[in-house]
């Protein structure tokens, strides 16, 4: 080990040490979700479309379809999601069909493919990885069972030789533990066979934004072609399984805040003058995938002295200078589970007197918050005022915003300095969960980010001078648990000190 690792190993572990020794008690699936009992299956072994305990055992332990996470939790999510939906409209005399198509692969030019990203919801319900797979649930009414029917691409020897195995449709239906598999070339028939054959047929599908525009055109044909046939759209029940997180779930998206945390330490390491945002990207980039992350969960945002106050800046192509403040936002994607980091830090490794004033009441402010999530488990809307007020307060105190308003011109003057939300679901998406509002009290096993800023443009005239042209945000991933808050980002140094004493310690 190098000294550059063992000094960001040395400082991250004293929060690693936090996490695992705060006396969070596990909740099991079964206590999270009640009333549901597990299905045992085994990993077919074979070699296919993606890996398996099997093939790749240094990535999935044995017994568990994806990391982390069995073929019985699969089907759970699959079983909850059929009940919920079937008592969301209270109808006993329809059959279900429920319709949840994967990603397909998307394109930067001609055969020259982006990296494959499966949608998430399909992935939340079937572990499946492979482009442009249909799940399809059945439950016909008077009975108590559905069936879960998986379209594949199936097995081709053509296909294979350029984009590698396929798990194809016999092994597919062991592998997902789902009852049959077919064709995906034959999901527009089935689906015309069942709606016939079943109805009246509630057919259960988002097509406002599909997730495979290439199969949307037939199953939005077939129930054009069927009188008789309902939709309801399933994602916002999804989202609200989704927003909950299991103990599995837990677990790996401890992972990928710690291997986020780890890379943005070392991104702090190696920050220097003259150094570029570009190279700072890179570290990130290294750092996270060099454990296990199979990419940044978004493009991260590294951003020196002015540029910080663009909320979104990824040009990311400026040197740093001596007596600026760096803002990074990242993310590692690790088997899916995202995290989302925000920290600022100085160039030079000391923070001059007023980028400390501002970075300290920023962190007294994110610290507060998350005091505050755990007190009253607020709606993350409610979190947000939290932040206008405390942020005007501070800014107050500094003699940085006018003494002589209060109420809502103070809180709108604090809104106008930080523009973006305090707070959003995290999971398998980075902005997870969309359909549920934020405005539902937060509750356990719920993981929120926690990330209050302040920009004040260059030109911003009601602000002293010595505070213009700077953007600081501080953001953590934060356990909501029955009891205090679990800041699942904590190995990210954020005090003053740390920051002082990990900053360009490392020669690139
Ligand atoms: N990095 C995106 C966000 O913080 O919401
Ligand atoms: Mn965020
Ligand atoms: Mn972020």
């Amino acid at each position: 080990m190098n000294s550059l690792r063992k000094l960001v190993f040395t400082v991250a572990s004293r929060g690693r040490k936090r996490i695992f020794n705060q006396s969070y008690r596990m909740r099991s699936t079964k206590e999270v979700y009640p009333g549901l009992e597990s299905v045992g299956h085994s990993i077919p072994k074979g070699i296919f479309g993606q890996p398996t305990c099997h093939t790749h055992p240094h990535l999935i332990r044995p017994e568990q379809l994806t990391c982390g996470i069995t073929q019985a939790e699969y089907r759970e999510r699959r079983e909850m999601l059929v009940n919920k939906l079937v008592a969301e409209v209270g109808n006993e005399h329809k059959t279900h069909i429920i319709v949840i198509p994967g990603a397909c692969k998307q394109y930067m030019s001609d055969k020259i493919p982006y990296v494959f990203r499966q949608n998430s919801d399909f992935f939340y319900l079937t572990g499946c990885l492979e482009p442009s797979a249909v799940l399809v649930m059945v439950k016909p009414s008077q009975t108590e069972e559905f069936k879960s029917i998986l379209f594949v691409h199936d097995k081709d020897s053509h296909a294979e030789l350029w984009e590698g195995p396929r798990t194809g449709c016999s092994a597919a239906a062991h592998l997902f533990a789902v009852d049959e598999s077919w064709p995906v070339e034959g999901l527009g028939n089935f689906l015309f066979k069942t709606i016939s054959s079943s109805k009246p047929a509630l057919v259960w599908y988002h097509h406002e934004t599909p997730a495979n525009p290439e199969i949307h055109p037939t199953i939005r044909d077939v129930m054009k072609e069927n009188d008789q046939v309902f939709i309801g759209d399933p994602q916002r029940a999804l989202h609200f399984l989704r927003v909950i997180k299991s103990p599995a779930e837990i677990e790996l998206m401890k992972e990928t805040c710690y291997v986020g945390s780890q890379s943005v330490n070392m991104a702090m390491a190696c920050t220097k003058p003259d150094v570029s945002e570009h190279m700072i990207k890179a570290i990130l980039e290294y750092s996270s995938k060099q454990a296990g992350a199979e990419h940044l969960a978004f493009p991260p945002v590294v951003a020196g002295g002015p540029r910080a106050t663009h909320i979104h800046y990824v040009a990311n192509n400026q040197l740093l200078r001596h007596d600026e403040m760096i803002l990074v936002d990242t993310g590692s994607q690790r088997w899916l589970y995202n995290s989302d980091i925000s920290r600022t830090w100085p160039v030079s490794g000391k923070f001059s007197k007023h980028h400390r004033i501002l970075y300290e009441l920023v962190l007294a402010v994110q610290k507060r918050l998350i005091e505050i999530l755990g007190e009253h488990r607020p709606a993350l809307d409610q979190l947000f005022d939290s932040m206008c007020r405390l942020l005007g307060t501070q800014l107050q105190q500094e003699g940085i915003l006018p003494k002589n308003i209060d109420g809502h011109e103070l809180l709108g003057k604090a809104y106008r300095l930080c523009p973006h939300h305090v707070s959003h679901y995290l999971g398998l998406d980075v902005h997870d969960a969309p359909l549920v509002r934020r405005n539902i009290p937060v509750s356990a096993n719920m993981i929120v980010t926690v990330e209050p800023g302040i920009y004040i443009r260059p030109d911003d005239e009601s602000v002293p001078p010595e505070f213009r042209g700077v953007g600081i945000r501080i953001e953590d991933d934060v356990l909501i648990t029955d009891n205090e808050p679990f800041v699942l980002t904590d190995a990210a140094v954020k005090e003053v000190n740390d920051i002082e004493s990990i900053v360009g310690k490392h020669s690139l």
